[in-house]
């Protein structure tokens, strides 16, 4: 009988329990190296353990879980290649509505959660001149009605990607960016709790104001779910980030994201405005 021999190299993918995240450590362990998947619980990580894939419990937001993922990937010895910062939620409402704590948890997961564990890190990635892949979004680059607390994430975590990329150039470390458009995962429905109970919590006045644009939100990312590409597709891609030899510094995942992070690129703010607008648009509640 033969026995695939053990990884040389080691990659963190953190959020690693479903979506994109559990598809990233899937493809990585197929390829070869022995894949850290971190998850928040012990039975999600026996639900996807498999050869080259180990889970670590890790929630980015607990210090202490990452400074012990950190000690025992120095003890490992084998080089960390790469780091995968994938986990993340989206908590979407507008800006008037959303309770300062839930900006704050939005912040803590999607940005904080990520520099806290690329700085405890990095050691080992100087070390194996490896390399950090943030996961963004089309949300980075380009931000839709209600959606200020998530691009706002998104936003600061590529504006630190490019910092950080810059300082680590001279280092031997790469840093890529991935920004994928709509994926089928579990992420839109559970956005759409969070937005259906801030929806329902809204004063009748907020309610004038927004209710309509909620409406055609939800709508807008129940499309997503059913026109989106599969979560297998785009950890093909993240684990090119990953991997390649010379990583771009950005990647897409999608057309949709292709498209609309050129739009954001180069058309006038007001244009912008009315193309998400009119995509909007029909969405409206008919009565309204
Ligand atoms: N789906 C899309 O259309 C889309 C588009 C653009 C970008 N993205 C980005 O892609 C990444 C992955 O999202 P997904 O679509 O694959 O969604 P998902 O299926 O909901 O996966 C999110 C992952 O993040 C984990 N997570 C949440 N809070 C965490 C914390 N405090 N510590 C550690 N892990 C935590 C979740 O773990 P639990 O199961 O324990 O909650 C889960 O494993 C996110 O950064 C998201 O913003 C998604």
């Amino acid at each position: 009988m033969t026995t695939s021999p053990e990884p040389t190299e080691l990659i963190l993918v953190t959020g690693a329990s479903t979506g994109m995240g559990a598809a990233t450590a899937r493809e990585l362990a197929s390829r070869g190296f022995h894949v850290l998947a971190g998850v928040r619980r012990e039975s999600d990580g026996e639900a996807i353990a498999t050869t080259n894939l180990h889970p670590v419990i890790l929630d980015v937001t607990r210090a202490e879980q990452i400074a012990d993922l950190a000690a025992s990937i120095e003890a490992d010895g084998r080089p960390l290649r790469a780091i995968v910062n994938n986990a993340g939620i989206a908590v979407n409402a507008p800006v008037e509505v959303l309770p300062i704590a839930e900006w704050r948890r939005q912040f803590d997961v999607n940005f904080f959660g990520h520099i806290t564990v690329t700085q405890s890190m990095l050691p080992a990635l100087l070390k194996s001149r490896g390399r950090v892949v943030m996961i963004s979004s089309l949300g980075g680059r380009l931000a839709q009605p209600t959606y200020g607390a998530y691009s706002g994430s998104k936003f600061a975590l590529e504006g630190v990607s490019d910092a950080l990329r810059r300082e680590l150039a001279p280092h031997g470390v790469t840093v890529a960016i991935v920004e994928p458009g709509a994926v089928r995962t579990e992420m839109v429905g559970r956005g759409g709790v969070t937005l259906q109970k801030l929806a329902a919590e809204m004063t009748p006045e907020q309610e004038r104001r927004y209710g309509g644009l909620m409406h055609a939100i939800l709508a807008q990312s129940e499309g997503f779910l059913r026109d989106g590409v599969d979560a297998s597709e785009a950890a093909k891609t993240i684990a090119t980030a990953a991997t390649a030899t010379r990583p771009k510094t950005r990647y897409t995942v999608g057309k949709d994201a292709a498209l609309l992070t050129r739009f954001a690129r180069l058309l006038p703010d007001r244009t912008l405005d009315r193309v998400l607008a009119s995509a909007l648009r029909p969405l409206f509640p008919k009565s309204r």
